[in-house]
């Protein structure tokens, strides 16, 4: 039998091709957003998504105590704002790290640079070890830019996922 590495399993897995979005959420005044590439419809009636997030995010802190959250996509002119949002974000009235959010009714930050947004509302959450899986319900959602593709990891340089690193 074949012992695969861990540099051949980060190989492989980095192949993988990612959206890349801003994972919005919230909980009792304190607000996120989240850079997050494992993002996937799963479901078309209900409509759901899920995505996975760190247990040691501040956004899964955020995300276990609020039932919303928000998916941001943004134009592939516009990736710089993927690296803003790789450590918690600095939050100010109207503002996640500069970056200008407008607040759902539940209080989830949406942000008005993205070109498609989406909320959804928390069905299952499931904890797989480093990561847990959200699974959430579209309940609203709004595309400002039709013709205008967006961003995936394939327009940076970035990476994520393969093995856990020091850093996890
Ligand atoms: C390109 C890229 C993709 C990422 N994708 C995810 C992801 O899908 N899920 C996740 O939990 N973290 C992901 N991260 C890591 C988070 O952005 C990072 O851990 C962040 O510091 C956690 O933020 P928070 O503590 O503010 O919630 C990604 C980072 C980068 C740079």
């Amino acid at each position: 039998m074949s012992k695969v590495t861990d540099e051949e399993l980060n190989v492989a897995t980095w192949k993988i091709p990612s959206p890349l979005a801003i994972i919005g959420s919230s909980s009792q005044g304190e607000y996120n957003g989240m850079t997050a590439s494992w993002i996937t419809q799963i479901n078309m009636d209900p409509l759901l998504i899920v995505v996975g997030i760190d247990n040691k995010s501040f956004t899964h802190k955020l995300m276990t105590k609020n039932d919303f959250f928000s998916i941001n996509l943004f134009s592939s002119n516009y990736t710089k704002v993927f690296v803003k949002f790789s450590k918690p974000a600095v939050y100010s009235q109207g503002y996640l790290n500069k970056e200008p959010i407008t607040l759902t009714q539940n209080k989830i930050p949406i942000f008005d640079n993205a070109i498609v947004w989406f909320e959804l509302q928390k069905v299952n959450v499931e904890d797989l070890g480093t990561h847990s899986l959200y699974t959430g319900k579209v309940i609203d959602c709004k595309t400002i830019e039709t013709e205008e593709r967006v961003a995936y990891m394939g327009d940076t340089r970035m990476k994520y996922g393969g093995v856990p690193r020091g850093g996890h």
